[in-house]
């Protein structure tokens, strides 16, 4: 594990380059009294490749006091992405905004979004991305380590206007997508154990109801129900905290958080839409 991220720094300036390009926390002391007071929301905007070798601007905002995280990146193509991780309730929360495609009649964009629960050590807490700070802001960054693709099949629809008692985010992040709030049934179950209202919950229909459904991409009638991919990827995010060792001067080792360790990961939803034309970008090529 490495606390500094690869950046452009090759050959002989490397070393420097990397600790220049450290993303940590201020040393112990009169820093951090300057990191702000507890519960402040911060952001930090950091620079990364996209695999098409392009590179974009990601904000990462942590909130300690709601104990919250967002990341937010643009793609190449102007889709925006956001991943709002609410830690309190156990669930996070992907939007996609697409643009959409003016020649083909759809509207300016088309928004979506995807709620699954959170897991523990996903993503660090929010206390520790408030406090994270880069050297040098015009590094770019790639992941260190790739996460699989985690395929999920969003069986139910949530209500936009009861879902504030899922997450107080779904209010903010989804309001553009109230027709279009996905989670799975086996998160519903998860969060009704919790004790979370079931009635904000519908299950969509499923190919065991309706034999025809499809996948859109192979689907040939604007008109008809079908199943539609959506895939994004997170392509940068602080996904664990790493640890350095230290020696004192009577030789006892202990370890302190030093840095974080970066990961990439993709997601597939799959998602019922009552008409194929919902979803133009899924069609074979
Ligand atoms: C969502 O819940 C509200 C409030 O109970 C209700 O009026 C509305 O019809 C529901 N929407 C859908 C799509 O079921």
């Amino acid at each position: 594990m490495r606390a500094h991220e690869g950046g452009e720094g090759r050959g002989q300036g490397r070393g420097r380059q990397r600790r220049r390009s450290c993303l940590c926390w201020p040393l112990l002391g009169a820093l951090v009294a300057l990191a702000g007071a507890a519960g402040a929301p911060s952001e930090l905007r950091v620079r990364v490749r996209l695999p098409d070798g392009q590179v974009t601007e990601e904000s990462l905002q942590a909130d300690s006091g709601a104990d919250c995280v967002s990341l937010e990146l643009r793609k190449g193509d102007g889709t925006l992405i956001t991943l709002t991780a609410d830690f309190r309730q156990e669930v996070k929360i992907f939007r996609a905004l697409i643009l959409g495609e003016l020649e083909r009649g759809q509207s300016q964009f088309q928004a979506l979004c995807f709620v699954t629960r959170l897991h523990r050590n996903e993503i660090i807490p929010s206390e520790s991305m408030a406090k994270l700070r880069q050297k040098n802001p015009r590094t770019v960054r790639q992941a260190e380590e790739v996460r699989a693709l985690e395929h999920l099949s969003m069986d139910v629809a949530v209500n936009f206007s009861k879902g504030l008692q899922l997450s107080s985010h779904i209010h903010n992040v989804c309001s553009e997508a109230k027709e279009a709030i996905y989670t799975r049934e086996e998160d519903v179950k998860f969060w009704l154990e919790k004790g979370v209202d079931g009635s904000m919950f519908e299950v969509l229909p499923q190919s065991t109801d309706l034999p025809d459904l499809q996948q859109c991409r192979l689907c040939t009638d604007r008109w008809k129900p079908c199943i539609c991919n959506y895939a994004l990827s997170i392509e940068w995010y602080p996904c664990m905290l790493k640890y350095c060792k230290s020696r004192d001067v009577s030789g006892k080792i202990s370890s302190y958080k030093c840095g974080i360790r970066s990961c990439q990961k993709a997601y597939s939803f799959d998602y019922y839409v009552p008409q194929k034309q919902l979803c133009l970008w899924d069609e074979e090529t």
